[in-house]
This record gives structure tokens, C-alpha cells and sequence, in this order.
């Protein structure tokens, strides 16, 4: 097995800031599609094959987990894999690969599906909140498994096999929603999911699952339809574009007062962000081949966003959108209503000069004129990337330590950026 990662644990970035951004950015396979569809190989033991999958550390954490499992994995390009998991010989997930990526967790639903049986470390705390898996265990036990919590471990068995039934989410979760379709297309009879995720990676992955042989109906609505089958084949699919890389992209244009076209970005993936934008003075053009981002009045207008799930403000871009914000010309909030802790980026993005207060789950935003650089200290994926941001625009130098964060979910970034004309370098701490 060959991975082609370089993913430096101890490196910082220094960003010159100041310079507008101008061209095209490509915009990169999702990474938060691409974790669950590599995981779904599990399900049959045919070959699958994978294409448009971002290079990024988060699916390098994940290919040595399913390396755990017996899964083959052969790269034939950067980004195309081919998977095999003919022979699983191992149905446990242990914690020093799962700890890594909390998104392992999707590993339960498919093993349980495949083996009858799953063993699999609980994820542990994370920066950004407690985000529980109690959903997705929930559902599994409705849909007949056993399941017991040992030693850190969540331990699954179904000796009569799954059933499907309702399963009503009373909050939406993503991979809990992806981890349950795993689980329910090879189950017994019909599995309604109520309350599911709507985000456009939920809806390709049913796409994915489909093209395997499986029978779903309802894929981007809050209902979700799967009749069980007793086997899966293998196939080909392309990893649709990274909606949160391409926000990211016209967040960091904007506020260098760029002109950027985000190639391959869907319009339709994005349209709430994008409106939101419009709304601030920042034209989003649908083009054929993307999207055209540039300021359309000198001011950045404040507009007040609530996250929430798909379709709505996507969370995974609210750190972005808060340096937008610190620009403004006014006050703005903004509430992040999924996670009850993703404001580490606000007393970073203090430091360079925002005037931002915590209320609760509120950050009030009264815009500056300018940021400053100075040396941050990034908490998680989207906080270190929005203090990237900020770095740009900063007047002089900033610093961003512990750049392992930003790989996790970004590809390239400084090649992407430094392309469009930013100053911007990796160093080895
Ligand atoms: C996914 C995305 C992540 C994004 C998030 C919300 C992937 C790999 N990650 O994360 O980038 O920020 O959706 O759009 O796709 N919850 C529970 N119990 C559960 C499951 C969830 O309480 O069993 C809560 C979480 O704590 C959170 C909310 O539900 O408050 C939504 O979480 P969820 O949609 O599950 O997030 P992830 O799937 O982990």
C-alpha cells in the first residue's frame, strides 16, 4: 500500500498579508463525502473504485483504518483509489486510529452490516463539543443489534441480523444518518430514517449506495426510504466538489477585495452561503464551470447568520464567515446553533484586532477597519483556516501554528492560494 502524504505534524504558516486574491482556484473532492464512501467499500467484496478523492491527512487516518479491517487499497493516481474488501479479518476499529478522526465512527454501521458484529472505540471528546454517537447507536439497537459499551469500546452484534424500522433523529445528524443507511442496506425489509441529513454529501452518498445495488429513496430530503437487499457490488464514483473548500475560497477572495473563480463548485451545494454573501456586497455568479466571487461594493455590509443544518448556514463555514464579519462596515451576530463549542477562533481572531464579544452560543461582530498579523494558534480544521483568512487580508505578518489541523481538510492550500497571488509559506517549526 502507498500513500502519497506529506503531513507535517510540526510545521506553522506564515502569510503575508495584504494581497488580493485573483484567478481560479480548483476546488478539490469533498472530503466530508469522501470518508463515508470510502468506508461503504466494506460493504461489498467487490473492487471499488474512487475518483476526484482529496488528498488530505483525514483520508490517510481513514485508509489505515480500513487497512485495519483487511480492506486493499491501491492508488492508481492521486487521486483515484481502487478498494477491495474481499476478505475483512478484522471487525475492530481500535481507539488509536479512531481517536484520530471522529468521523471513524462510520466504520460501525458498515461493519455491522458486513460481519454481523463490530467493535469499535468510542471517539472521544473533540475540540469542538462533546458530539455524542448516542443517535447512531440508538438506531442500531432499534434495528435489532446488541450493543454494549466496554472498556472505551463500543461492542455490536446482531445474531439474527439487522431489521429494518423508523428510526426518527431527534436532532440531524450527518454521519449518523450516513452510519444508519450503511446498517440498512443490507438489512431485513424497510428502514424509514426521519429527520435525516439533507447535506448534498448525504444525497451523493445514497447515490453511491445505489449504484452498489442498494434500493434508497427520498436521498436530500428529511426522509430517507431503504429497502434492504442481501448483497452489494462494486462500482465507480466520483467524489463530488468540496462545498466548505469552495465557501472557504470565496471568503478568503472577499475579504482581499479579489476576483476569483471557483472552479467545479456547485452553485446549488452552497446556495444560503452564497445569498448570505450577495447580501454583504459580494457577488457569487453561477458560471458553467462555477462560481465568480468578487466584491461588488467597497463596504462588507454586516448580516447576521444562525448555522444550521443543510440547507441552511452551513456551520462548517461560520469561523470563515466571522472574518468577513470583523470587516464589516457595522455590527453583526452570529449564532452557532450545532455545535456548542466552535468559537476558539474568536480570541485568536481578537489578538490580530477583531472586536468580537461571546454571548452564549452568539459572537457579536462590530466590524474594524483592519486586522494585524500576529502569531495564532489554530484549535481545529475550519478556526485555522479562518485565521489563514485573516491572515491574508491582516496588515503585515501572521504566524499560524499547528498547521496539522488545516491538512486534515485542505488540500494544497498554500499552492491554491499563492497561485491567486497571496504571499504564503509552510515552515518547519
Ligand atoms: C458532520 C461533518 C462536519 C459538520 C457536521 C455538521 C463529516 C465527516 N463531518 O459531522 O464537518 O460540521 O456534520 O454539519 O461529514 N449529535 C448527538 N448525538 C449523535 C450524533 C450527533 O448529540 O449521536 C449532535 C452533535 O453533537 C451535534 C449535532 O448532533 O451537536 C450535529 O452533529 P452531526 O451532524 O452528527 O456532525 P458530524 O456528522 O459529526
Amino acid at each position: 500500500m502507498v500513500f502519497f502524504f506529506m503531513f507535517g505534524m510540526l510545521q506553522g504558516m506564515r502569510i503575508v498579508g495584504g494581497n488580493q486574491l485573483n484567478g481560479e482556484i480548483e476546488i478539490s473532492g469533498a472530503k466530508n463525502l469522501a470518508l463515508p464512501a470510502l468506508v461503504a467499500s466494506i460493504l461489498t467484496s467487490d473492487k471499488m473504485i474512487y475518483k476526484n478523492v482529496p488528498n488530505l491527512a483525514d483520508v490517510k487516518s481513514l485508509l489505515e483504518l480500513l487497512a485495519c479491517f483487511g480492506t486493499e487499497i491501491n492508488y492508481e493516481g492521486i487521486h483515484t483509489l481502487a478498494l477491495s474488501s474481499r476478505n475483512i479479518k478484522s471487525a475492530i476499529a481500535p481507539y488509536d486510529f479512531v481517536r484520530k478522526m471522529r468521523a471513524s465512527i462510520l466504520v460501525l454501521g458498515a461493519l455491522i452490516a458486513r460481519c454481523g458484529i463490530a467493535t469499535v472505540s468510542l471517539p472521544g471528546g473533540c475540540a469542538i463539543g462533546t458530539r455524542g454517537v448516542d443517535l447512531h447507536i440508538r438506531a442500531l439497537e432499534l434495528m435489532g443489534a446488541d450493543i454494549s459499551i466496554e472498556n472505551g469500546y463500543i461492542k455490536a452484534n446482531t445474531a439474527k441480523g439487522l431489521t429494518g424500522c423508523d428510526i426518527t433523529f431527534p436532532v440531524v445528524t450527518v454521519t449518523g444518518t450516513e452510519n444508519i443507511l450503511m446498517a440498512a442496506v443490507l438489512a431485513r425489509g424497510t428502514t424509514r430514517l426521519i429527520n435525516a441529513a439533507m447535506e448534498p454529501e448525504v444525497e451523493a452518498f445514497c447515490e453511491l449506495l445505489r449504484k452498489m445495488g442498494a434500493k434508497i429513496t427520498g436521498a436530500g430530503t428529511s426522509v430517507i426510504t431503504i429497502e434492504g437487499v442481501n448483497e452489494l457490488c462494486g462500482t465507480e464514483f466520483e467524489i463530488i466538489p468540496d462545498r466548505i473548500e469552495a465557501g472557504t475560497y470565496a471568503i478568503a477572495t472577499a475579504v482581499t477585495n479579489g476576483q476569483v473563480l471557483l472552479k467545479n463548485c456547485k452553485y446549488e451545494h452552497l446556495t444560503s452561503f452564497f445569498e448570505t454573501l450577495n447580501l454583504a456586497g459580494i457577488s457569487c455568479e453561477k458560471k458553467e464551470n462555477g462560481v465568480l466571487v468578487y466584491r461588488r461594493e467597497a463596504d462588507i455590509h454586516p448580516i447576521s447568520i444562525q448555522t444550521a443544518p443543510y440547507p441552511g448556514f452551513p456551520t462548517d463555514l461560520q469561523a470563515q464567515y466571522t472574518v468577513l464579519m470583523s470587516l464589516a462596515n457595522g455590527s453583526s451576530s452570529i449564532t452557532e446553533n450545532i455545535f456548542e463549542n466552535r468559537f476558539m477562533h474568536i480570541p485568536e481572531l481578537a489578538r490580530m484586532g477583531a472586536d468580537i464579544t461571546i454571548h452564549g452560543k452568539t459572537a457579536v461582530v462590530n466590524g474594524v477597519e483592519k486586522l494585524t498579523g500576529a502569531q495564532v494558534m489554530a484549535t481545529d480544521l475550519r478556526a485555522s483556516v479562518s485565521l489563514v483568512i485573516a491572515g491574508l487580508v491582516a496588515e503585515g505578518e501572521t504566524i499560524v501554528n499547528r498547521l496539522y489541523h488545516l491538512d486534515r481538510g485542505y488540500e494544497n492550500i498554500e499552492e491554491k492560494l499563492n497561485h491567486c497571488g497571496a504571499k504564503v509559506e509552510r515552515f518547519d517549526v
